[in-house]
């Protein structure tokens, strides 16, 4: 069922936890193939956002939404994971439980190192939304409000706050994904919480009492769809610091669906003040959304996003689990004109997966090369990189003894990247899956420069230094056994490599 569908039945009170519990459906055939080796999934049932997200004692912590009985969305926990290298991840027993105060919605977790909240020195403290939804509730919008639960043994066992919620609904629909972190400026943590059309900010000094500071957003930026899982973080560029709001929406992302949008500006302590207008998106392919950045990084800023869109998350192809995370990728600020872009980039540990790689160097594409030939067998988990002094029209194109095609590509009329996975392989279990996605592409100039991470069922892009990113899901019947690299207008490579990536075995 849709999750869209489920939240209106459930917000009309037409369906209970408990319903939506015994609803769920017998698990499909397995499907190893389509399991992820790099990229975080369950080993089984349902996952939707990364939340909680946060670095402790050398150990990075995912938590993640959660039904663990079902492959569909439904009454949602708080699943965990967690890795020394951000990529590969141990599952933990489950953090949160739904409990009489509601479904664990959600968002975020900080290590309180002063104890401000009187729960310990170097607590752990998850900061989420309880959703619930019976009767007297949904008539007055108060479902959602934000409660505390605090961890003193490394996130293994959790101790919800007796005081919870900490921050009460005052009747706004949709009232969630706290994300928290320690404000300098305000010498408070300060929290960024998606409030339906807007982002709404609070500061407090000990996590339990909240004050509003300000309100973002009513009328900037894309609007097709509720906000959620906002991110507000400070990068630096050139010695100077710039704040970065993510606003995640659903509908009304650029290829359709889920997508998560941001914001450039200076935040003062209070107030959120953009630079520009200028439209701006974190990744243009259809699958990252709920992306937030790891607590307790220092000036590092990781981000991760779930690798899926809403208009299909509940239907792909996998089992006996429903979708992965994206791979983390590191946070930068770069200047193109007069506008301040962020790129995003392979976290610097995806390097350790690289297996030495075969490389071409200097030489023309005119019309079709094949690279099949050239590498030792296609993996299923593979990295791709082109650079070019003259970029031209050009096309990677997997492919199958059946004929099924992922095209991966660079229109220069339109001066756009694109994903073209209308002939990738399965996609009847969703009319809004199949389609060619471009995305502009923003660096000024020729040289241009290419990242591809393949990891089973999906593909990451990142072009010009992270300028333009774009993620992707495809389910092909068979193994992609063919690589092509094609170029109708004839395109100059400087450098050409593909390597395989393998985790280390720890
Ligand atoms: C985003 C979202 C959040 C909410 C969670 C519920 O994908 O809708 O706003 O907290 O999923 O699972």
């Amino acid at each position: 069922m849709k999750k869209t569908f489920l939240l209106a039945l459930s917000l009309c009170g037409m369906i209970t936890s408990s319903q939506a519990q015994t609803a769920a459906k017998p698990i499909p055939p397995a499907t190893p193939q389509y399991r992820p080796v790099y990229h975080f999934s369950p080993a089984k049932m349902w996952m939707n956002d990364p939340n909680g997200m946060v670095y402790h004692n050398g150990t990075y912590h995912l938590f993640f939404q959660h039904y663990p009985d079902g492959m569909e969305w439904g009454p949602m926990h708080w699943g965990h994971a967690t890795s020394k290298d951000l990529l590969s991840w141990q599952e933990q027993p489950i953090a949160l439980y739904p409990d009489k105060l509601g479904w664990i919605f959600s968002g975020s977790a900080v290590i309180d190192a002063n104890n401000t909240a009187g729960f310990g020195k170097n607590a752990m403290v998850a900061i989420f939304t309880h959703h619930n939804d019976p009767e007297e509730k949904k008539k007055t919008n108060k479902h959602q409000y934000q409660s505390l639960a605090y961890s003193l043994d490394e996130g293994k066992t959790w101790t919800k706050y007796p005081g919870n919620p900490v921050l009460p609904n005052p009747g706004i629909q949709d009232f969630r994904d706290p994300k928290v972190s320690w404000n300098e400026v305000a010498k408070k943590w300060v929290m960024t919480l998606a409030t339906k059309d807007r982002i709404t900010f609070y500061a407090s000094p000990n996590l339990k009492d909240w004050t509003k500071l300000s309100e973002f957003g009513e009328k900037l930026g894309a609007h097709g769809g509720v906000w959620e899982c906002p991110d507000l973080f400070p990068l630096t560029l050139n010695g100077q610091t710039h704040w970065v709001l993510l606003v995640s929406i659903n509908p009304g992302g650029p290829n359709g669906g889920s997508a998560t949008q941001y914001f450039i500006g200076q935040f003062d302590g209070k107030t959120f003040t953009p630079q520009t207008t200028t439209q701006k998106w974190v990744d243009w392919g259809k699958d990252n959304y709920a992306g937030i950045t790891w607590a307790n990084t220092g000036a590092r800023k990781i981000f991760l996003g779930w690798m899926s869109n809403w208009e299909y998350a509940n239907q792909v192809p996998t089992s006996p689990w429903r979708n992965a995370m994206t791979a983390p990728r590191d946070l930068a600020l770069k200047q193109v004109g007069q506008e301040i872009y962020l790129t995003s980039m392979p976290a610097k540990e995806v390097a350790q997966l690289v297996q030495p790689s075969q490389s071409l160097k200097n030489f023309i594409v005119k019309s079709e090369l094949s690279l099949t030939d050239k590498i030792p067998g296609l993996a299923s988990q593979f990295q791709l990189q082109l650079s070019t002094k003259q970029l031209q029209d050009f096309a990677f194109v997997l492919g199958n003894a059946k004929g099924e095609e992922l095209v991966i590509g660079y229109d220069k009329q339109a001066n756009q990247y694109y994903i073209d996975r209308s002939k990738a392989g399965q996609m009847a279990f969703s009319s809004t899956f199949a389609g060619r996605h471009p995305a502009p592409r923003l660096a000024n100039g020729s040289v241009a420069d290419l990242t591809l991470l393949f990891d089973a069922t999906s593909v990451e892009v990142f072009a010009d230094g992270g300028l333009t990113t774009m993620t992707e899901l495809f389910f092909p019947t068979q193994p992609y056994t063919t690589l092509k690299l094609k170029s109708t207008s004839g395109l100059t490579v400087d450098a050409l490599s593909y390597a395989k990536l393998t985790p280390h075995v720890k």
